[in-house]
């Protein structure tokens, strides 16, 4: 065997310190394929057979009365803040940790969104807080299952029924994932889903409205078409449609919905890997994790989570930050998370903070990471990411 002359091993270094990227887009193989046959279709609009098709699974895998394509999940969210008719003053409650999508759809409206402080564990809303929060002005409880790990629902809906409020489950994380046997995102009235490539399944940019109470169907589907009742007419049952109420346009083309009927055909084949990639860090870094100070995320009995992300809570921003530089010097692609909302520009400017404010979400936002995990994630890169992680001491 010839010896590798300086090019040749150049590009074998090269090669051992490529990246392991923050996520790499995963496709399953059918997407080209279904992209191609609505190109040869030439009915590129939305509400056609794909659409019909992806929302079917989605609706199956959710156990859902009815949900509707839209084309994010930012749009899926401010559907909510429509359908909920809010007028100005009132108010919305929802965790400060979460994506400044969850507030807008309700400050957009003229709402106010009360921010409460998260779980040190979960870092999901602290549904102890929830009610303390609650005035006559009150409309909705907003939650989000951060990583896909599912919020105390039960305490959550029985604060909501005693006050007559709507319950919105954020379940951009959360498909797959399930509370006390409930898929996340068939809990509350209204739900919504993510499909931006950072998600488990995705169509690149995309998002679904959940409807689990049947009589906000009809109103929704008015939403999402401009504020007509165009859906109803292209079923047949109106002669012709007019303008009925606000709206927007909020519905996928279907090359969209045709990527994401691929992925949501194979969302066993995704969720395997991801569970297993999770596993792995979960079991690896635990030993490093205790020693370290560092914690790991916690999953209550109960819940069960889609392996969206792997999180973890480094002693201190000091720390985080060193990290952060440590393991992207080895070639990691870690980062970290949501800045909180409730102090944020707009965040003071829109809403207010609940009594007690939010000091758990200042603390964990400055001490999380996020490690890669994706489906194409190889269990070579995996080791890399583990070395990385672990040759890190935070001295604590
Ligand atoms: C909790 C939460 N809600 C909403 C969104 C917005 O999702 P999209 O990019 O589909 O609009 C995100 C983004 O990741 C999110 O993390």
């Amino acid at each position: 065997m010839k010896a590798p002359n300086e090019q040749e091993e150049r590009a074998v270094a090269a090669a051992n310190v490529r990246e392991v990227p923050f996520n790499r887009t995963y496709l399953t193989g059918a997407e080209s394929g279904y992209l191609e046959s609505v190109l040869e279709s030439g009915m590129l609009d939305g509400d056609g057979p794909f659409t019909a098709q992806a929302t079917a699974l989605l609706r199956k895998m959710l156990g859902a009365e009815a949900a509707l394509l839209t084309t994010s999940c930012t749009h899926a969210l401010d559907m909510t803040g429509l359908l909920l008719d809010l007028r100005e003053g009132d108010e919305v409650i929802l965790p400060s940790f979460t994506f400044p999508s969850t507030a807008n759809a309700y400050a957009l409206r003229g709402a106010v969104p009360v921010f409460v402080d998260c779980r040190p564990d979960t870092l999901n809303i602290d549904e102890r807080l929830v009610e303390a929060a609650v005035t006559e002005r009150t409309k909705a409880i907003v939650v989000v299952h951060y990583a896909g790990i599912g919020c105390e629902m039960d305490a959550i809906t029985r604060i909501a029924d005693k006050h007559g409020l709507a319950v919105i489950e954020d379940n951009a994380h959360g498909l797959g994932g399930s509370y006390r046997g409930r898929p996340l995102g068939s809990i509350g009235a209204l739900a919504t889903q993510s499909f931006h490539a950072t998600k488990n399944a995705h169509c690149g940019e995309g998002g679904a409205l959940v409807i689990n109470q049947p009589e906000l169907l009809e109103q929704a589907e008015i939403i999402r078409e401009k504020g007509t009742n165009r859906t109803q007419y292209y079923r047949g049952s109106i002669e012709k449609y007019h303008w009925v109420g606000l709206g927007s346009s909020y519905l996928p083309s279907e090359l969209l919905a045709a990527f994401l009927t691929a992925q949501l055909e194979n969302f066993d084949v995704i969720q395997a890997r991801r569970i297993e990639i999770w596993d792995t860090y979960q079991v690896r870094l635990e030993e490093w994790a205790a020693e370290n100070g560092v914690a790991q995320p916690t999953v209550p009995d109960g819940c069960v989570h889609p392996a969206h992300l792997y999180y973890l809570l480094l002693p201190d921003l000091e720390n985080r930050q060193a990290f952060l530089r440590h393991v992207v010097g080895r070639g990691v692609q870690a980062t970290f998370h949501y800045q909180p909302l409730h102090n944020a520009p707009a965040g003071l400017r829109h809403g207010r903070t609940a009594a007690g404010g939010c000091p758990v979400t200042e603390r964990v936002a400055d001490q999380l990471v996020r490690l890669p995990l994706y489906t194409g994630l190889g269990a070579d890169e995996v080791g890399r990411v583990i070395d990385a992680v672990t040759s890190y001491r935070t001295g604590c």
